[in-house]
């Protein structure tokens, strides 16, 4: 299968903990992957490790067939702006400048040329033409979600991947941002990585990956919510194996 993004025997350590634990898997490109898991089982780490941001203690991730260990800072960050989107629970928006200038910043410090025929369809698409003159501040948080994704999309990313995007939004705006996801994923070919609580949003991926205790422990090929549900409530019920403190 053809992977955007390959992680080798990868772990992550902070001190004495085990973040991500051999972690081995692929995303394969086109397609839509949840990653669910508990709290503290290495989702954000494993998402941000595939996405460069951060760096594995051992073992390797490969970006667009490149092993990003063997770049330096300067490589990594040009091979991160040319193949990965990342968007977070937070939006992260500057807020002193309007939506518009949001969407083509990320690109104009990469010195790169905004397609704004491109822009301009993804702003359709997300329905906020109306709201480019404004700051971030005066949208809704749904609306700067959808901007937060134009933003990731802009630069025609091979990844765009998601830390929890729907965690601080309403049911009706998180369900119009995952109807932007899975369509983005459906009418033009985008691989998405999402990671999320919501087995309800998780049930609109292809595919759902299980992290538990910093290790993939399941995949499961269109998932339902109830399924879902059932795994992380098997999960959640299982032995904690870490030895705790008094507390
Ligand atoms: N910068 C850091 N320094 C120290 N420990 C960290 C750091 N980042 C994450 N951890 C620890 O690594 C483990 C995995 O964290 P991670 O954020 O990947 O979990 P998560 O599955 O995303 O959890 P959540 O669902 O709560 O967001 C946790 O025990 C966390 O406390
Ligand atoms: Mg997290």
């Amino acid at each position: 299968m053809n992977h955007v993004v390959t992680l080798t025997g990868v772990t992550k350590k902070y001190g004495e903990l085990t973040a991500l634990d051999d972690v081995s898997l692929g995303f394969p490109r086109g397609r839509f992957t949840a990653v669910m898991g508990p709290s503290g089982s290495g989702k954000s780490t494993l998402i941000q490790c595939a996405a460069a941001l951060d760096t594995p203690t051992s073992g390797s991730v490969a970006i667009g067939g490149v092993d990003v260990g063997t770049l330096n800072e300067t490589k990594r960050t040009e091979l991160r702006r040319a193949h990965i989107g990342f968007v977070f629970q937070s939006y992260n928006l500057l807020p002193a400048i309007t939506v518009e200038e949001n969407l083509t910043l990320t690109l104009r410090l990469a010195g790169r040329k905004p397609d704004l025929a491109w822009i301009r369809m993804l702003v359709e698409r997300v329905g906020l033409h109306d709201r480019l003159r404004h700051r971030p501040g005066e949208l809704s948080g749904g609306q700067q979600q959808r901007a937060a994704i134009v933003r990731a999309l802009a630069g025609r990313p091979d990844v765009l991947f998601a830390d929890e995007p729907t965690g601080a939004l309403d049911l009706r705006s998180a369900s119009q941002v995952l109807d932007l996801l899975r369509s983005m994923v459906d009418d033009l070919g985008q691989t998405v990585v999402m990671v999320t609580h919501d087995p309800a949003a998780a049930a609109r991926a292809h595919d759902a990956l299980i992290m538990a205790d910093g290790r993939l422990v399941d995949v499961l090929p269109a998932p339902s919510a109830e399924d879902l549900a059932a795994r992380l409530t098997r999960l959640a019920g299982r032995p904690v194996a870490a030895a705790g403190g008094a507390l």
